[in-house]
């Protein structure tokens, strides 16, 4: 037993410094350690051993065993440090290598126009609101007091989803849900898409708008204009030039159109001005107490005015853009160039 257990000693030891990979060395444990492992059998037999020779063949083997333990545990260290030294040869990186350079991202020009177009109105005092794109009719129209079969639906080609559902056609819906949840007096400013059916060079079915209400008393179209003035100075520098044209909304009254200096020629004339200096912005108008009474809100108490103007003309022009297609197509060429 003893000539064994040396045997089991010197080759144990021997193959387990041999052994070069950690399956091997497993393999080694449960052949040396396991449940019928060569060390386990012997320990195993030890009540056969004559009781005066059991000491030192006791002691004998737990030498032994503590040897081969001690020899798998330095294998087990060389091993998983040979591993990690050769992962780490792998995955050496070459830091003298030139950059491939950072990659850099940047907002989209919609994005960029949106944001500080929310700051002013945010400085202004406005609440900034959000609302549904799919919409009923009532919100899109009838509450805006324009009823079915009224002309003025005809001025916006509409994508109905059933008789009564529609894709929302102008941001003025929120000034419905607003008044119906809001008390006055109130400032709220609505961005948002829209869609109506239409399609060339600078009309596209999704485009943007945004919604501006305010409801107070004592308010009228001198507060709506001195407003919308301070907008323009905020967005386009103190020399903006505006100028008012009348128009019709059935949902205000008076309704206007706000030009203002055109931002492709800085007011000289061209073509997209038609020579004139001046470009459409707002449309804008004294809100229909009609409207506001159908909203819950008493028109004798409270007046209001709202304005809505479509941003991607804007931000066409002034990034010289010439189809308002690339707004929508993420086509990465064109978005590189709008960094
Ligand atoms: N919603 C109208 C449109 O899309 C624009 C508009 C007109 C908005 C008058 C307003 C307004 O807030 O007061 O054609």
């Amino acid at each position: 037993m003893k000539i064994q257990l040396e045997d089991i000693l010197k080759n144990g030891v021997a193959e387990i410094e041999s052994a070069d990979d950690l399956k091997t060395l497993d393999d080694l444990r449960i052949k040396y350690l396991g449940k019928s492992g060569a060390l386990t059998t012997i320990l195993r037999g030890m009540k056969d051993v004559a009781p005066e020779q059991r000491r030192e063949i006791g002691s004998l083997a737990n030498s032994v065993r503590e040897n081969i333990e001690n020899a798998l545990s330095q294998k087990l260290a060389d091993l998983e440090n040979a591993k990690l030294l050769a992962d780490m040869e792998k995955e050496k990186v070459d830091i003298t290598e030139p950059s491939k350079g950072v990659k850099r991202g940047a907002l989209h020009p919609l994005t960029r126009f949106n944001n500080k177009f929310m700051e002013i109105c945010v400085e202004m005092g406005f609440t900034v609101i959000q609302g549904p794109e799919v919409e009923t009719d009532y919100y899109n129209f009838e509450a805006l007091n324009v009823p079915k079969n009224h002309p003025a639906r005809d001025m916006q080609d509409s994508f109905y989803i059933t008789d009564n559902i529609l894709m929302r056609t102008q941001t003025s819906n929120m000034q419905i849900r607003a008044m119906e949840k809001m008390k006055p007096p109130f400032k709220v400013v609505c961005p948002g898409r829209v869609y109506r059916n239409d399609s060339d060079s600078s009309h596209s079915p999704i485009f943007n708008q945004f919604e501006a209400l305010v409801v107070d008393e004592n308010i009228g179209l001198k507060d709506l204009m001195m407003m919308i003035k301070e907008i323009l100075k905020r967005l386009y520098g103190e020399n903006i030039k505006i100028r008012v044209r009348p128009s019709y909304f059935p949902f205000t009254e008076p309704s206007i159109e706000i030009d203002a200096t055109c931002q492709m020629c800085h007011g000289k004339g061209c073509n997209l001005c038609k020579g004139t200096g001046f470009s459409e912005f707002f449309a804008a108008g004294v809100v229909n107490p009609k409207v506001l009474e159908m909203s819950g809100i008493d028109s004798k108490k409270y007046s209001g005015f709202a304005f809505g103007p479509g941003i991607d003309r804007s931000v066409m022009v002034t990034n010289k853009i010439p189809n308002i297609k690339y707004l929508f197509k993420n086509d990465l060429r064109f978005l590189k160039q709008m960094r």
